[in-house]
């Protein structure tokens, strides 16, 4: 069945500038890391792409190695692409990350220039596309100096491979280094992608110079896409009544059945209250949390949302999260004092990984 998108798609969704790019995204975006793969009916992952289309997500988030297999999430995006949204593709916002562990051998992991630049061309080729319109350093590499990753980086954009860059887990003082390194290139880095969420703050704590992640994105120009917003399903209703066959911690994927202690449940409990006071599902008010105004960066603290679903009633009840995307102060205050770290945080490491290139032995 040929597939015509709704015709208002861009009539409800609020776009956010990204940092100070002149690009815009969708205050909620999607990520294909698990539920795209091959262990899923291609069906599904279409009927989940097409409705988010319908509904405004104009930015859709890959890497190299989602699946499982490594490769299948942009080859399976890749076919959708083809069959649905070809005559889109300048409305989409297509992204790739390569830095994580993809082919065996010493050039599949890390942030060489050799592992870029072949990992983006095998991405493109899976999806079918001429370029990207964002690629990401998936993670810090403490092997490679980040000058070559960043040269690397450049050089990938000046080739029209990716039409903007970025860096995903760089902890706040080298994202300070490499934003000023980018911008001295000519080439100014778009955007950063941390993991965040009511549970999982990192990205507010300050770092070594005293500024917070956010704070340094704000400051030196870049947007922020917050990737596990639900905390993988966590900040959802998913695990109020045990867990489901069809989940992602029966799955044994990346959410350990260790992160569903009695505490962190109760505490999910007491924010679920929270979020029916507000006449919402707790993944809704997850969401708009990850959204509210923060500080004297405001509203565009924080760019897009970037949500899993596995479903189209996920995906649509995330999407309805912009009915209500306001919080009084007493409402903030509750979810504070409920919320603590539910030790979720699993990319903690790879940031840890390395601080700052001075720092370095
Ligand atoms: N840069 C990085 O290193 C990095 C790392 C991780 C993720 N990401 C990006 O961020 C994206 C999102 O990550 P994520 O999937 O962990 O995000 P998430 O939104 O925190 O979790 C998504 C999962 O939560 C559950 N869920 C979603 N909506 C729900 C709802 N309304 N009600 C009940 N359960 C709901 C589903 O679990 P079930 O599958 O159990 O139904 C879904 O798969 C990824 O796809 C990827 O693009 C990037």
């Amino acid at each position: 069945m040929s597939y015509l998108p709704a015709p208002d798609r861009y009539e409800t969704m609020p776009y956010r500038t990204v940092g100070h790019s002149g690009l815009k995204l969708p205050v909620i975006s999607l990520g294909l890391w698990h539920n795209f793969g091959d262990d899923r009916p291609l069906d599904q992952q279409r009927a989940i792409i097409r409705r988010a289309f319908d509904r405004g997500v104009t930015h859709f988030d890959l890497a190299n190695n989602y699946g499982p297999p490594y490769g299948s999430a942009e080859t399976n995006f890749g076919r959708i692409l083809k069959a649905d949204l070809k005559n889109h593709r300048d409305e989409l916002i297509i992204s790739s990350k390569a830095g994580w562990d993809m082919w065996p051998g010493p050039y599949g992991f890390g942030g060489s220039r050799k592992y870029l630049v072949s990992s983006l061309d095998q991405s493109l080729e899976r999806m079918g596309v001429d370029y990207v319109d964002i690629f990401y350093h998936h993670r810090p590499d403490p092997d490679t100096p980040l000058e070559e990753t960043l040269y690397a980086l450049r050089d990938i954009v000046a080739s029209g491979k990716a039409l903007y860059v970025g860096i995903s887990s760089y902890g706040p003082e080298l994202t300070a280094e490499a934003a000023e390194f980018m911008a001295d290139e000519g080439c100014p880095l778009l955007i950063h992608q941390p993991s965040y969420s009511i549970v999982n703050r990192w990205v507010e704590e300050p770092g070594e110079d005293g500024d917070s992640l956010l704070e340094t994105c704000a400051d030196t120009g870049l947007g922020v896409i917050a990737f596990s917003p639900l905390a993988q399903g966590l900040l959802t209703d998913r695990y109020l009544d045990g867990i489901p066959e069809d989940s992602r911690v029966a799955a044994h994927k990346s959410f350990d059945e260790d992160m569903l202690s009695d505490k962190n449940l109760d505490m999910v409990r007491r924010l679920n209250d929270i979020a029916q006071e507000r006449g919402q599902t707790l993944a809704q008010m997850a969401l708009a949390w990850i959204l509210r105004p923060q500080g004297d960066y405001g509203e565009e603290t924080v760019t897009s949302a970037l949500v899993g679903a596995s479903s189209v009633e996920q995906l649509d009840q995330n999407l309805d999260t912009i009915n209500n995307l306001e919080f009084s102060d007493a409402e903030l205050k509750a979810i504070d004092d409920v919320a603590f770290d539910a030790g979720i945080n699993i990319w903690a490491q790879a940031t840890a990984s390395k601080i700052r290139e001075d720092d370095e032995d």
